[in-house]
This record gives C-alpha cells, structure tokens and sequence, in this order.
C-alpha cells in the first residue's frame, strides 16, 4: 500500500503546474477575464432576486444577494435610498425601524421622526437623518417573523458601491436591478453640494463602474442592467443622461404616481405605454394587478400583458413567494404551479422572486439551456 504521502507529492506538483499554467483552481472572482465569464442568459425569462435570496437571508445585504448569485439568479435586485451626507445606499425602506436593530441603539434615541412619505404621515428613524458611518453601526434583522432570523445582527447595511462589487465579482455574468426609490421623498430631505439631484447620483454611480450601453448591447451584456422606477419624472430625467435600459413600475390600481399624480388606469393605457415605449424597455406590475385576486382566487386576467407586448415593452411582476401566504389557491399551494401559470400562461418576460433557487430550478426544469440552447422559450424582445 503506497503511503498516503507519496500519493499527495505528485498531486501536489500537478496543482503547481496547473496554477502556473492555467487558470488558478480557485480564482478570485474579480481577477476573472470576460471571456471566462459565463454570459447572461437571454433566452429564458429573467429570474429576478428580488432584494437578493430575500426569502432566506435579510434583504439587500451581501449575504442575500451572494446566495442569490449561487441560486442561479439572472438579475440581483434592490432600493437605493440616500443617507443624510448623500451616500447612495442599497436599503427598501425609508425608515430602520423595522429591519434594523436601531431600536436598541439608545445614542439615536432623539432621532425619531415624522415624514410626509407618499401621502401618509409616517413615524420612525428615517435614514435620510443619519450618516453612512452611522447606519454602518446598525445590524440589520429578517423583517418578516416567519423567516428564518438565525441572521438577524449578523450584517450591515451596504452602500450601492457594495451591491454594484458583489454583481461585478460574481464567476459568471450577473446583472444588476436597483431602483431609484422615493425620489420625491429622497430629494426633499436629501441636498448635494454640486447642485445635482438623487437621480444624476443614482446614474453617476452606475457610470463610475462602467455600465452603459442600450438593451442587448455589447456594452449591455457584460455588464446588465435594468434601473427601474415608479416616478416618471424620474425616468423622463435619466432618459437623457443615459440609454441603459429601464423599466418603469406600476404600483396597485388606487395609487397615484408619487410625483404627477397620475392613475394606474391613466398609466397602464395604450396611449401612455406607446409615450413611454420611446425610453423605458418595460413594465414592472404588481402581479395581483395582471390577474385580479378575489377571496384569494384568480379572477380573469386583464389584458395588460398583451398590450405592453403589442407596444414592445417587457413585463417583469413582482413580487413571487413560495409561502402558503402568499400562493392564490389555484396553485395548490405550488410554487411551481404558479411559475407555470406565470411564463406559460400569461407569458411574461421575468418576474421577481423572493425565492430565486425555487425559480431557477423551475426553469431549469422547463427550459434546460444549459442541455439544449435552441430549446429554450422565444427570445426575449
Ligand atoms: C435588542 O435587545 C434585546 C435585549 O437586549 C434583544 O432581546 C433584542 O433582540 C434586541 N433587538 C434587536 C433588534 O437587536
Ligand atoms: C420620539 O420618541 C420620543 C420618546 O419615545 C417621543 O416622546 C417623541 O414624541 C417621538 N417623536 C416623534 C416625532 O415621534
Ligand atoms: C402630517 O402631519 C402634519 C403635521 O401634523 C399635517 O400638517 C399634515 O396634514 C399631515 N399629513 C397627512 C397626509 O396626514
Ligand atoms: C413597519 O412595518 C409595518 C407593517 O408593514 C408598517 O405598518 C409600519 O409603518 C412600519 N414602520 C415604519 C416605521 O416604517
Ligand atoms: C432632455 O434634453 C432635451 C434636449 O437637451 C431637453 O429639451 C429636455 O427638456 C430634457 N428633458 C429632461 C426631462 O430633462
Ligand atoms: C387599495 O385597494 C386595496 C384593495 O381594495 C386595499 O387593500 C389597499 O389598502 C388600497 N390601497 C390604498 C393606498 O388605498
Ligand atoms: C433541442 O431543441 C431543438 C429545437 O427546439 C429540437 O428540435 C431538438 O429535438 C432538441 N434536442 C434535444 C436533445 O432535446
């Protein structure tokens, strides 16, 4: 019997030959060529992480969005917000009060607040009265309490800089999805001493890293990204710094756009999708507003998805959750019956998931790429 030492010696020599040789064993993701880079996948509806792998791990922290890139998403997710000195950072909520642990820090106990935000008067700690360097003192913690909070304490919040790292480090190509969120909001409390607004921030910040270029581009396709946004005002302002691609979304049936006031049956109209075709590549609905739900039941679908088609815009709902809260009951409570539902059925171009390894598995199920390139769904427009 040869002795295990002798076996690991030439192991040993040909794992020094193979990393002077060839690529290292282990690379840093970073140090990656492109051309090593598994490309994005075009072929297949976007699986969309929405806030990162957020069913399992704490929204929008390095921790989720990293389990999402595993979990094989195409596009991570997430809100960028601003601190009070103007950093853009990667958080949902307006407030920490509920998915940080701010409660106990006693030193912001004086900094509680009211705010007009979207119509309503709200009370809390409102991140735009604190620095980077302080909400990098906070933990974040799982905001809903029948997930697992086995993380809660464990992360920080991140800048959008982090969340931008975490997409370009990935061993594959993973495109990006942030959201300029609450821009009134953010630009009433928010002033930058170059005179420029959140949104120029918000674009500036992806320029810097070198996203650019229109859908499907070149450009586009090492680095993807979507910038979505309810405001149109917003979109009309970045329309003309920037051709990335954006998505505009459309929040439920009774709530006005927060900056023109303008209704949900104004803005899902043919007149209107055939204004906004000319600088948004898409739709982001709530889903609940494609297939009215009565008594948790799907009712007829409206015929939204077939007339963003017919104007040429994609269709990517939110928000899919595997847990039986959330399934309608045509679904038998099936994640995946509800995935079939969505791509086959409604035909929709991506969607955003709370579960980004349900969906991937679902897809690769259904439309095996990696088996059979040519078998996949019809290209996405
Ligand atoms: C705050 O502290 C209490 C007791 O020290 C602890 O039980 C609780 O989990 C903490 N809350 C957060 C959000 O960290
Ligand atoms: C902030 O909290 C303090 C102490 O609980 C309370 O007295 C005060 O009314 C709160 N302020 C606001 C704006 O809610
Ligand atoms: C919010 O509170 C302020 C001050 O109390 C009040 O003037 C304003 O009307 C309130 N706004 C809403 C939407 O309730
Ligand atoms: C915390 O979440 C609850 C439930 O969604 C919401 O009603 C409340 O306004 C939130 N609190 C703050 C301060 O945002
Ligand atoms: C975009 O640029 C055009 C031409 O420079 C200008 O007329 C228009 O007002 C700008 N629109 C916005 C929303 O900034
Ligand atoms: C919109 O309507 C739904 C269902 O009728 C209701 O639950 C929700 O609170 C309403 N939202 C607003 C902002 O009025
Ligand atoms: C691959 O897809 C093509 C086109 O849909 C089909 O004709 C072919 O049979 C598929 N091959 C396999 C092995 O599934």
């Amino acid at each position: 019997m040869t002795p295990p030492s002798l076996l690991f010696v030439p192991l040993l020599f040909l794992l020094l030959i193979g990393g002077c040789f060839a690529r290292p064993f282990y690379p840093l993701p970073s140090k990656l060529a492109d051309s090593d880079r598994q490309p994005l996948q075009t072929t297949r509806p976007y699986n969309i992480a929405h806030r990162g792998a957020s069913g399992e791990i704490p929204e929008e922290t390095v921790a989720a969005f990293m389990r999402a890139i595993e979990e094989g998403a195409d596009f991570l997710e997430t809100d960028i917000l601003s601190t009070k000195d103007g950093v853009l950072i990667s958080f949902h909520d307006v407030t920490l009060d509920n998915t940080t642990n701010i409660a106990n820090h006693t030193e912001f106990a004086n900094r509680n607040r009211t705010y007009e935000v979207l119509g309503v008067n709200v009370t809390g700690f409102f991140v735009v009265d604190f620095t980077l360097k302080e909400l990098k003192s906070l933990r974040v913690k799982q905001r809903l309490t029948f997930r697992d909070q086995q993380y809660n304490g464990e992360f920080s919040i991140i800048t959008f800089e982090e969340y931008i790292s975490v997409a370009l480090d990935a061993t594959r190509v993973v495109g990006i999805y942030p959201e300029i969120k609450n821009p009134v909001f953010i630009n009433q409390h928010v002033k930058w001493a170059d005179g420029k607004r959140f949104e120029d921030k918000f674009v500036d910040t992806l320029k810097k890293y070198g996203y650019k270029g229109s859908y499907m581009s070149e450009d586009w396709l090492k680095q993807p990204v979507f910038i979505q946004c309810s405001a149109p005002t917003s979109l009309l302002h970045i329309s003309n710094q920037t051709d990335m691609p954006k998505i505009f979304l459309i929040d439920d049936v009774n709530v006005t756009t927060q900056d023109t006031k303008q209704s949900y049956s104004e803005i899902t109209s043919d007149k209107y999708l055939k204004f906004i075709r000319n600088y948004v590549v898409g739709i982001g609905p709530w889903k609940d507003t494609i297939v009215p739900v009565e008594n948790n039941y799907l009712m007829t679908a409206t015929d939204l998805v077939a007339r963003a088609h017919a104007h040429d815009l994609q269709v990517h709902p939110y928000t899919y959750r595997n847990e039986n809260m959330y399934l309608h009951f045509n679904f038998h409570q099936d994640p995946y019956a509800e995935y079939d539902y969505w791509i086959n059925k409604i035909g929709v171009d991506g969607l955003f998931t709370d579960f980004t390894g349900s969906f991937h598995k679902f897809l690769e199920w259904t439309y095996p790429i990696s088996k059979n390139e040519s078998s996949a769904s019809e290209p996405l427009h």
